[in-house]
Parts: structure tokens; sequence; C-alpha cells
């Protein structure tokens, strides 16, 4: 089943004069291939995943682990339109400490959380936008069978819900607040797993808020209503022996966040405008009067799906279903093959006649031939197929 063919979209390519010098003759989508490896397509990969995680106030940093395909819709003076699909790793910072991917470090293999992101692009060099449309990504922890099968005696994640988790959480946090001048309260469990050492150890990592407790009641009111704002990411372990329960260790370790306060400007906090006076003189073109004048959505929007490993869908009703999709990402701003308006009017700061064009999302099929690129982490088991 090819792709419709929009020949009024062919048409606006080539005579907005953007003709590409890597397209070939008459082609068949105004859809540009890349290689994946590209410096070009690798440094706005950078980006796209930067505004991601800057877009994000809930989770962990998401670091590029490869590009799995991109493609690129010139058009003109307005620019680019890129669809990015990046295969990703979690890494152990959390979002609000807004820290940039590469400087976060990702989890271990066996406690991987991997997965795929879709990201819609604009760049419009000569007026320096560089603006995440809309972006889904889909997460999944790394297969436990296999990791069991490899390394038996590695920690395994453990449910948020665990007593053990929760006692892990509170000693730690004590442990924390006993040295600490100011006091710290629990806002929310964002990590857990366990293992055996010399009994059972369980490792936990929870987002803090300042306690307005006084210290002779600290433990009585260690835990903060959750919409309360976290200040810093803790990382805390218990670790007790299995013949003699009063003999634990408890280790915890804080990063506060610079600033708890989200980007100023929220969902806007993305677009990175040029300066307002670039001389730059639009001209004239003819306008496609045959479209409707209904702009598409203007503000970044995107969400993270996680799902449950592998594992537990395989176990499931999977039979009889056609080949299911390891990593469902929807990103589609239209499902007009012939594309849709798409507003960026806000960014450009001027009135614009042409009307920048979204596509539907570009299927797999349709991907681009030197894709996927190179993974820092080239492990099957941490890659979306
Ligand atoms: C974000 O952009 C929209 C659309 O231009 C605008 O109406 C809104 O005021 C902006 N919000 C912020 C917080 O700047
Ligand atoms: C993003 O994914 C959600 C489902 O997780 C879907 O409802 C939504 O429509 C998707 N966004 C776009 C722009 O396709
Ligand atoms: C990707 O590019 C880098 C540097 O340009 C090069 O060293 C590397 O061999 C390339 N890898 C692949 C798989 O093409």
């Amino acid at each position: 089943m090819g792709l419709l063919l929009p020949l009024a979209l062919c048409a606006l390519v080539v005579c907005c004069g953007a003709a590409p010098p890597t397209q070939q003759a008459p082609s068949p989508s105004p859809l540009l291939s890349h290689s994946c490896n590209s410096s070009y397509v690798l440094e706005v990969a950078n980006f796209v995943l930067q505004d991601i995680n800057r877009n994000r106030k809930d989770g962990y940093v998401l670091s590029l682990n490869r590009v799995s395909d991109v493609r690129e819709h010139r058009q003109g003076d307005l620019g680019s339109l890129f669809y990015y699909t990046l295969d990703v790793l979690e890494t152990d910072c959390h979002v609000l400490s807004r820290r940039s991917w590469k400087s976060c470090s990702v989890r271990y293999l066996h406690l991987s959380v991997y997965g795929q992101c879709k990201a819609i692009f604009y760049i419009n060099e000569a007026r320096r936008i560089f603006y995440l449309a809309a972006y889904n990504c889909t997460l999944r922890p790394v297969s436990q069978l296999a990791i069991v099968r490899m390394c038996p005696d590695c920690p395994g994640p453990a449910g948020l819900s665990e007593p053990r988790v929760w006692e892990a959480v509170t000693e730690s946090l004590a442990e924390y607040n006993s040295r600490s001048t100011s006091k710290y309260s629990l806002v929310k469990i964002t990590k857990a797993s366990s293992q055996w050492v010399t009994g059972p150890a369980y490792f936990v990592e929870y987002l803090i808020t300042e306690s307005p407790c006084a210290i002779s009641q600290a433990s009585s009111c260690a835990l903060q209503s959750s919409d309360s704002v976290p200040v810093g990411l803790c990382k805390g372990s218990l670790n007790r022996n299995e013949d003699d329960d009063t003999e634990k260790l408890v280790w915890v370790t804080c990063e506060f966040f610079k600033s708890q306060v989200p980007t100023p400007g929220g969902q806007n906090a993305t677009a990175n405008q040029g300066p307002t006076n670039l001389p730059k003189e639009e001209e004239p073109r003819q306008k496609n009067t045959a479209r409707a004048d209904s702009p598409a959505k203007a503000v970044p929007e995107g969400a993270i799906r996680c799902l449950p490993s592998l594992d537990d869908e395989d176990s499931g009703q999977s039979q009889g279903k056609g080949p299911v999709e390891a990593f469902p990402v929807q990103l589609d701003l239209t499902t007009n093959p012939q594309g849709e308006p798409l507003d960026v009017s806000f960014l450009l700061l001027k009135p614009v006649e042409e009307e920048l064009v979204v596509l539907p999302f570009p299927s797999k099929e349709q991907r681009s031939a030197e894709c996927p690129g190179p993974a820092q982490n080239a492990n099957p088991l941490i890659l979306p197929p």
C-alpha cells in the first residue's frame, strides 16, 4: 500500500525553489531522506531530545541511544519540518533537575528502561527558530526474563508499594534528615529495586520537599501531599542482615534541583525565537487557496507512556491477534495524506502568507536508507525493534 502521492505538495516543494541537491528527479514523496549518522541529523536530534526533556514535569531524563529514522519536509522560505524517530534510554537524572541528557548516566543494563520517541520539529535557520511542535514516547523496562538468565544475582525492579520499599525510603530519609540542618519529607517514590546481598537489600529513589515539621516530629510527618513542589531527588538503600534482623546498613544521598520552577513560559518555552527584527523580506507566494484555514495545534504537546516489560505482554493474550507493535508511538497532527496547515505564525512574529504543512507521521516502511544510525549501546535487549 503505497503512500498516496499529493501532487499538489510535490508541486509546492518544487515551485518554492527549495529543490534540495539530494533529491532525485520526480520524487514520490515530499519527504527527504537523510543518513541517521550525519552530524546535522545528530545535532538536531540533540535539540529534539533536549526540548522533550525540558517540556516534561515527571519522570527521568531520556538520553539518545540512536536515531532510528529521520525525514525532512523542506518548505521554501518557511524552513523545514522534521519527522524524527529516536531510540532512547532512561537516565538516572530526574527531569526536574533540568540537567542536559548528555550529563546524565543511563541506567545499568539490568535496570534499563528503553523505548522510542517520535517528534515533529520545526527549523527555520534564517530566523533561528528551533521548535518542538509535538512528541510522544513509549517506554518499557528491560526484559527481566533475559536479565535473570544472564545475571541471576543482579538487582531487579521492586514494586513501589512494597512494605520493604517504604521502609527503605523512611529509614534513608530519616538518616538524611539526621545529618541535615533543613528537614525534608517525601513527595513521591520514583524507583525501587531489590537484591539479595547479605540479606534483602532495597534501593530506592524518591522526590523530597522541605518539611514544615519540627525535628522532634520528623517521623510523624514524613509524607507530604503529592502536589507539593519537589526540591530534590534522593537515592537511598537499606540492607538487612539475614541472620540478625537488627543489623542494617542505611545509605543515602540527595541531589537538589537548581530551580524547582518549571521552565518559564511553560509550553512556549521550547520555542527558540530569533531576534524580532531580522530584516528578511518574505516574497509573496502563490497561496494554496484550496486549503481550509483551520490551523493544527500550535503549542507543543506530548506525553511519555510507560508500558510493562515485553515479558508481561508476551504471556498475555497476544495469540489470535496480528503482530503487535512492541513500542507503539502515535504522533499524527493530521491523518490527511495531503497534509494540513500547521500554524507557526506565533514563532515567525509576523503574518505569513504561506502555511507550513504537516503530514501524517511517515510509517516505518518509509524509513530512510541509512537508518537506523549506530547506537550508543547496541545491546538488542534495549533496542526497540
Ligand atoms: C504561549 O503561546 C500562546 C500562543 O501564541 C500565547 O497565547 C500564550 O500567551 C503563550 N503563553 C505563555 C505562558 O507565554
Ligand atoms: C500521543 O499519544 C497519545 C496516546 O498515548 C494519543 O492519544 C495522542 O493522540 C498522541 N498525540 C498525537 C499528536 O498523535
Ligand atoms: C558514523 O559517523 C562517524 C563519524 O562521522 C563514523 O566514525 C562512524 O563510522 C559512522 N558509523 C556508521 C555505522 O556509519
